[in-house]
């Protein structure tokens, strides 16, 4: 019996119901499999919890976390009630660092029945690898001057390891798929970091004799995700810029609700986490119209994460499946609600042979 204890934070918005729902997947899966079995243990972290609490988790939320195989986690954010900055910080960028998950990888693919906004879209696969712990995402700046000179600083962090790492992954994961790797850069206007990211690409290039690359301006890398999605395999990107893509990539989808993550700890001394790549999607909440499916094929992540490979392709063909026979949400041009995509997801896992072992 294989055994992996999952905590769960379901956040904020539409976190919360989009996470019951995969739990009920996943534990279809569980119940089909025979040989696996999974334990959930929730945590109410969130921003009605920093209202009572006043932090975003407490303490020795981080000593608990750390036990666990994986986390699972919905989304964070209500704007309305606590600034984002308090409640990304306290709580999902805080693991993201303390755990080093410093890899973060999302894939976007053309999926049959799925409504792309793309007017004649070809069968694109693509997986943006996004380095997940520093760049611009760094606590290095601060405010100076005051009254009509106020300014704020921000400083960009590239450290070699850090952006050698995220290449070296993004190298790997293309060997395993169609050999290709392009880079997101912007040396042609950010002098300090941008050159030294093309650097760092040039060189670990070159023990990958056998993969082809590309380089791109991300300027013009976001309009080809438009334009010419299929070109692309493996992009390895910054932390912003592979912020900014991977919503086009779920856009491009058909909705930014379809489109899963992982956020990997790659050095294998803390769990890693895996949440979706769209956030608690305030103007939707409480209507069971939210898109599970971002965070059902996330869970796909966590099962491959998991080393179960077949039990994750199986469902992500049941995703499809479902989604070619129009059990769809609004969002992607549907009628039906989170429950009813997810109830039917299980429904067919059910019926399916090639799970049981
Ligand atoms: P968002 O992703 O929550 O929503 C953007 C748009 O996409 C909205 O119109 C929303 O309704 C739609 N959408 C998102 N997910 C959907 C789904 N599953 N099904 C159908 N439609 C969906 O982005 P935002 O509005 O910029 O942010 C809202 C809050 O979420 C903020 O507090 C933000 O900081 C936070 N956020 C959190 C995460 C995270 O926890 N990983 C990620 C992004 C944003
Ligand atoms: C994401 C989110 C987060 C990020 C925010 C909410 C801090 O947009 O996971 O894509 O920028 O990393
Ligand atoms: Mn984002």
């Amino acid at each position: 019996l294989k055994y992996f204890e999952i905590a769960v934070i379901p956040g904020d918005g539409i976190g919360k119901e989009v996470v019951p729902a995969s739990l009920n997947v996943l534990n279809t899966i569980a119940e089909l499999h025979g040989g696996l079995k999974f334990t959930f243990t929730e945590f109410p972290w969130s921003c009605e919890y920093y209202l009572e609490h006043e932090v975003m988790m407490p303490e020795t939320g981080l000593e608990t976390l750390k036990n666990f195989n994986a986390i699972f986690l919905g989304a964070v954010g209500n704007p309305d009630i606590v600034p984002d900055h308090i409640s990304l910080w306290g709580l999902l960028i805080k693991i993201r660092r303390a755990f080093e998950q410093t890899i973060n990888i999302r894939p976007a693919k053309y999926f049959k029945g799925l409504r792309s906004p793309l007017v004649n879209p070809k069968d694109f696969d693509l997986i943006v690898v996004r380095e997940n712990s520093e760049g611009e995402y760094s606590e290095v700046g601060g405010r100076i001057h005051s009254g009509k000179d106020e300014t704020a600083i921000q400083n960009a962090v590239f450290t070699r390891k850090g952006t050698e790492r995220a290449m070296r992954y993004a190298f790997d994961l293309a060997k395993q798929r169609k050999k290709h790797v392009t880079s997101a850069t912007k040396s042609n206007g950010i002098v300090h970091s941008m050159p030294f990211w093309d650097e760092v690409f040039r060189d670990v290039q070159k023990d990958y004799s056998d993969i082809g690359t590309a380089s791109y301006h991300i300027d013009a890398l976001a309009a080809a995700f438009v334009t010419k999605p299929e070109i692309f395999d493996v992009i390895v990107a910054s932390n912003l810029f592979g912020d900014i893509l991977t919503d086009i990539g779920g856009a491009i989808m058909g909705s930014i609700g379809i489109a899963p993550a992982a956020n990997l700890n790659v050095n294998g001394k803390y769990p890693s986490m895996f949440e979706p790549v769209h956030g608690s999607a305030p103007d939707i909440v409480g209507k069971n119209i939210a898109n599970p499916i971002g965070q059902i094929w996330t869970a796909k992540m966590m099962l491959d994460h998991f080393g179960e490979v077949e039990l994750g392709k199986r469902l992500l063909e049941v995703i499809e499946e479902v989604t070619e026979d129009q059990f769809k949400t609004p969002d992607i041009g549907g009628t039906s609600t989170t429950n009813a995509v997810a109830d039917e997801i299980c429904a067919r896992l059910l019926k399916s042979e090639a799970l049981s072992k």
